[in-house]
């Protein structure tokens, strides 16, 4: 049915932008681009996405699409002598079938990612828990981006000569094409510890004691120094660079892009400095310009941005936009319609990745979600909240103690859910959307009641006690989202709509508050609340368990303690914390290693069968 869309589609004259199946976008009020001497086009944890979201309207056009806007903008940037800067920071695999259910994984998301042309880009911490994706960026991506990929504080060990090496370049220095600005650039991931052995992160603290860095740092003849990297934007490590760079640099701009928490922010460092944050999953394109910067074609003295302070902030203008990724936007500020918008490239772009779908069965259906299911929209427990479904439904049902007649208690960490699940077809694509990691399920035998029913509670609110170099923060068992609370003490406060906008044509979606106000999205919408979650989860098996103390009939004696395999540093700690010592010796692979994306699958293929093969609409 929906390839039959997509051929009326074609004899109709709609050109076959976005993927097959994806949702037309809804008109909605639009803020303008503010084009300025500068323009850049950000990307950051695209986690895969690269066939945009095909059950959100707002989020429904693809990489594709992506390729052609950027042709538009720049040859609008070659028309008017302005410029145009790509930038992506990282994160652009795992967390879409696309990605994680090919072999090998990387097997189209290299080729779909090197059609966009990138100015600049480097790697996310995702690319490096593997020593194979860490390869795949020195295979593929390094080479495919060459000169444009930097790597300041990224080491890894050449597979060639098993020699360890910067991935790529520390730093670049170059002009842009029409204006001539002079820029120096560094790309930076954030103090990351949890990489394979084949990679080498270097902390920041340290990299900017280097003597390639302070000596970078010092060259007087830029005109914009452009810190990009794998770093959330209010983190430590970004606040170091800023305060570096601004004591070596009193009055050069600096713009920052980041990423890593997957939210839409801005932060303003000083009336000469920036930093923009776009977002996730190929939900936002961030748009960024810069006015009133020197020129390497002027004599740096004479520019109006070299004046005193006050002077500056007048001529030097920073202006931030998170566009929504979908045509409708995507046509307007491109100014073009269905017609003239797609290029040649785009097109082909988007049938490659219509293709690569096709090849996985993406859109195979193992049954139909009853109602949505949502990480953060929704507070837990709530009957939408997917992780009160694990708990009171999934979990009970599709895990089983290790003999008859045992009891267990099921421990899972929020992070390891990645996505929401909508009212539904409920497909392959869904699956590895949800639940992208190849991890399984672990269990410790017959553990002290007593003990185990204070596991979840210890992991949930003890931090400081389960925190240790070695293991990283607690704070690592919560999806990425809510790691920005970290820099961002008020983000789940309400707030409230923009009631002056028309409310028949304004509907839910990003309504960001940051640094420069509340008009940054180019979508007015009214706003989606946004909840906190714990770090993990419980479901008991064969009992019910009472987290308040109540007293209780059916209480065991003895637990199997059963966890996702990821957070079996944390478990294995918060037991000892509580008096019983246990090993990975005394860990045991439930069902044979079957992934936790398995033990989902089956149980919607049990329970939420489709009828005929079809969901109800
Ligand atoms: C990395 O770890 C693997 C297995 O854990 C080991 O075989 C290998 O020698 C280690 N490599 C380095 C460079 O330490
Ligand atoms: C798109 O724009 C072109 C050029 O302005 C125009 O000729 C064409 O009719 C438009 N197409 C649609 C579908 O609006």
């Amino acid at each position: 049915m929906l390839r039959k869309q997509c051929v009326f589609a074609v004899l109709f004259g709609g050109a076959l932008t976005a993927q097959p199946s994806a949702p037309s976008p809804k008109a909605a009020p639009l803020r303008e681009l503010p084009w300025g001497q500068l323009n850049v086009l950000h990307t950051t944890d695209v986690h895969g996405w690269w066939g945009g979201h095909l059950q959100e309207p707002s989020f429904s056009s693809d990489w594709g699409d992506y390729i052609s806007f950027a042709a538009h903008l720049r040859a609008r940037a070659d028309a008017d002598g302005s410029d145009l800067l790509l930038v992506d920071t990282g994160d652009r695999i795992e967390g879409n079938a696309i990605y994680d259910s090919s072999k090998p994984r990387g097997k189209f998301t290299y080729e779909i990612a090197k059609e966009q042309s990138i100015d600049l880009i480097c790697s996310g911490n995702h690319e490096l828990y593997k020593a194979e994706s860490a390869d795949g960026e020195f295979y593929h991506t390094v080479p495919d981006f060459r000169g444009n990929y930097l790597a300041s504080n990224l080491d890894i060990i050449n597979p060639e000569t098993g020699k360890r090496q910067p991935l790529a370049p520390r730093f670049k220095k170059f002009s842009t094409k029409n204006q001539g600005i002079r820029i120096l650039a560094f790309g930076f991931l954030f103090d990351f510890t949890g990489n394979d052995n084949n990679t080498f992160v270097q902390r920041v603290e340290d990299t900017v004691k280097e003597e390639w860095f302070t000596e970078a740092i010092k060259d007087k003849e830029v005109d914009l120094i452009l810190v990009y990297g794998h770093v959330d934007i209010r983190s430590p490590e970004y606040a170091l660079l800023y305060s570096t760079i601004r004591d070596a640099q009193w009055d050069t701009p600096i713009q920052f892009f980041g990423g890593h928490s997957h939210i839409r922010d801005y932060h303003i460092f000083d009336s000469g400095s920036v930093a923009l944050e776009s977002g996730r999953y190929m939900e936002t394109i961030g748009f960024m310009s810069i006015s009133g910067l020197s020129t390497g074609q002027q004599a740096r003295d004479d520019s109006p941005a070299t004046t005193l302070e006050g002077n500056r902030a007048t001529t030097l203008q920073f202006q931030r936009r998170y566009i929504d990724n979908n045509l409708f936007s995507l046509h307007h500020h491109s100014g073009k319609n269905s017609t003239t918008f797609p290029t040649t490239h785009g097109l082909k772009v988007t049938s490659a990745i219509d293709s690569a779908r096709e090849s996985l069965s993406l859109n195979h259906l193992y049954g139909c979600a009853p109602r949505n299911l949502f990480v953060s929209r929704r507070p837990y427990p709530h009957k939408e909240s997917i992780f009160t479904w694990l708990e009171t439904e999934l979990l009970p049902h599709a895990v089983r103690p290790h003999a008859e007649g045992k009891k267990a208690l099921v421990i899972m960490n929020t992070g390891g859910i990645r996505f929401d699940v909508f009212k539904g077809p409920f497909t392959k694509d869904t699956k590895f959307l949800v639940s992208p990691f190849t991890s399984g399920i672990s269990y410790i035998k017959d553990v002290p009641y007593e003990a185990a029913k204070h596991v979840l509670n210890l992991l949930n609110h003890a931090g400081p006690i389960l925190t240790s170099k070695e293991l990283g923060e607690t704070a690592l068992l919560m999806p990425p989202e809510h790691l920005a609370a970290r820099y961002r003490p008020h983000m789940y406060d309400a707030h409230s709509a923009d009631s002056s906008q028309d409310s028949e044509t304004v509907f839910p979606g990003y309504t960001t508050h940051d640094d420069a106000g509340t008009d940054g999205d180019d979508t007015v919408h009214s706003p989606i609340q946004f909840y906190k979650v714990p770090n993990c989860i419980q479901a008991s098996i064969g009992f019910s368990a009472s987290s308040d103390g109540a007293v209780q009939e059916d209480v065991p004696d003895v637990v199997d303690i059963m966890y996702n395999e990821f957070i079996e540093k944390w478990i294995l700690l918060a037991l000892a914390y509580l008096g019983e010592s246990y090993g990975v010796e005394d860990t045991h692979s439930y069902a044979g290693g079957k992934s936790f994306t398995d033990i989902m699958t089956d149980w919607v293929e049990e329970y939420w069968a489709a009828e005929g093969g079809q969901c109800p609409e």
